[in-house]
């Protein structure tokens, strides 16, 4: 419920019995919302809950099919983008939506200079003009540099500059932090925290309670489209939260250890790739054991796990399965020898947006689902069916687009359709990026179950909980080499401090 009775301070945006339907799906339920000017409020709720819907209607993407907004002291129906951007609403969404030819100066310059005015602007002022707010952001980014060779975090701090630069009284922020390292994520927070102090409110969505603990004033739980009440966060407990937010207690992981590693799935003997920037990485992972890869963004995980499926062959060293020297130069050949790879970035390689559900979990797997030369339906909706209830996958149903779903709900997809393939060595990028902490535990529990199974899995983690609870071994990497192997369970800052290299006596390495 708004509060009905005069707020000290007017409200930035109030959100009265929002209702959104997406046909049959009730994506919003009569929601009630209010952001404070200076306040960073948290939106919190499982994968599908109504998050990024709710927020769409403050920037206008998603028109209410009841229910009005409050924004800059007008009542309204509805918003057009425009219109929200007019009345300082800014948004920072999962995926940066940015011009891959375009340079960050370029980009920023789109955003921040009036239509018209774009073209005629030197290119000299523009530069500076990116230069002092990446700086402010304290983001160690070219301006000259073309979105397109950026990973995605420096992709999300190019959106947040945008923001910041336009002025917003109104931020919100998607997950901002799901790629990001813990420098960057204290940098993020370090800024969010001047715009609280200069008035600006901010709205946080988040899956890691840490996060809105450390920076969150108010939180809102939703609940399949309906608001489960409005907290301070100081008044609330992770236990408490998690409970509003799943409507019942979550079992722990219990800690790594007890199965017995098997034979050795996967050997990597001085393996790089010079295109790539990995080099001379050793190392053996076992059947039945679980490797994790930490390291900062840019340390070389990602790339190496391509190298591994074959996307950037390896060109120095030996890649051993089981024993036996392997060439590894396409995907296919990958596949053939048994691997697969879950990549980082769902919406450009994880999951075909426009196919059903069901195609996309049975796509990597047609040895499965294949009867004589022909894709058999049934079978094609028993493993969907399978994943779906297994990883609790939310869609209207099997033949929903994947497009349509939420942005957890398309990670589980992802993670699904590699599943599927039973492979015996199975590299995860980020599998846990954007899923709610109920799906996570179980995606934790599958993994697990798979490793007991029999499967080798490197696990690439920027998520350091997950890393030391979950894995047997953790690699460190570290300007596109492995650094050293820690045992499970390795304390944080141990781990953090040889992801970052300042463990090791100056001059060394
Ligand atoms: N364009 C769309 N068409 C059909 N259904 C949609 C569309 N967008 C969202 N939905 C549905 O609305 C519901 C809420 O989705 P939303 O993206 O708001 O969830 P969320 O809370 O942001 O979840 P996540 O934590 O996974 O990002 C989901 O059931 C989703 O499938
Ligand atoms: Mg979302």
């Amino acid at each position: 419920m708004v509060n009905p009775t005069p707020q000290p301070v007017q409200p930035l945006l109030v959100f009265a019995n929002i209702a959104k339907n997406f046909g049959a799906v009730q994506a919003l339920r009569g929601v009630d919302f209010e952001l404070r000017p200076g306040e960073v409020h948290a939106l919190l709720g499982e994968n599908g809950a109504g998050k990024s819907t709710l927020i769409k209607v403050a920037t206008g993407a998603h028109a209410p099919d009841s229910g009005h907004l409050v924004l800059g002291g007008r009542r309204l129906d509805a918003l057009n983008p425009a219109t929200a951007r007019a009345l300082g609403v800014a948004c920072i969404y999962q995926q940066p939506a940015l011009f891959p030819d375009l340079t960050v100066a370029e980009n920023l310059a789109l955003r921040l200079e009036p239509a018209g005015a774009w073209r005629r602007v030197d290119r000299r002022a523009r530069r500076v003009r990116a230069a002092e707010l990446l700086q402010r952001l304290g983001a160690d980014l070219a301006p000259d540099a073309e979105i397109r060779d950026l990973s995605m975090p420096e992709q999300q701090l190019v959106e947040i500059a945008a923001a910041i630069g336009a002025g917003a009284r109104i931020v919100i922020m998607d997950e901002p932090t799901a790629s990001l390292t813990q420098r960057e994520q204290e940098r993020l927070f370090a800024i969010v925290r001047t715009l609280r102090a200069e008035g600006v409110g901010v709205i946080y969505i988040s899956h890691r309670l840490e996060e809105i603990f450390a920076l969150a004033d108010r939180v809102t739980v939703l609940r399949d489209g309906a608001s489960v009440g409005t907290h301070a966060v100081g008044d609330m407990d992770a236990a408490g939260l998690i409970r509003l937010m799943v409507g019942r207690e979550l079992a722990g992981l219990p800690p790594p250890g007890g199965t017995v590693p098997g034979e050795i799935a996967l050997e990597l003997r001085g393996t790089g790739c010079a295109a790539a920037g990995v080099g001379s990485v050793t190392f053996a992972v076992r059947a039945g054991e679980i490797l994790g890869l930490a390291g900062l963004v840019g340390a070389g995980r990602t790339e190496l796990a391509r190298v591994l499926f074959g996307l950037t062959p390896a060109d120095e060293g030996e890649i051993l399965r089981e024993g036996r020297p392997v060439r590894l130069d396409s995907p296919q050949a990958a596949m053939a020898h048994g691997l697969a790879y879950v990549p980082e970035d769902r919406r450009r390689h994880g999951v075909v947006m426009e196919l059903p559900v069901a195609q996309n979990i049975t796509l990597a797997a047609h040895r499965r689902v294949f009867r004589h030369g022909w894709l058999s339906a049934p079978a094609e909706n028993r493993v969907a069916a399978e994943f779906i209830a297994r990883l609790g996958i939310k869609a209207a149903g099997p033949e929903a687009a994947v497009a349509t779903l939420s942005g957890g709900n398309q990670q589980k997809v992802a993670v699904a359709r590699w599943l599927a393939t039973a492979p015996r060595v199975l590299i995860l990028d980020e599998p846990t990026q954007g899923v709610d902490i109920a799906a996570k535990g179980e995606l934790h529990r599958i993994i697990r179950e798979l490793a007991q199974g029999g499967l080798a899995v490197i696990l690439i983690s920027s998520d350091l909980p997950e890393i030391i609870g979950l894995c047997d071994r953790i690699g460190v990497m570290r300007g596109g080499t492995l650094r050293e192997i820690l045992p499970g369970g390795t304390a944080a800052p141990v781990v953090m401090a040889a992801a970052l290299g300042t463990n090791e006596k100056e001059g060394a390495a």
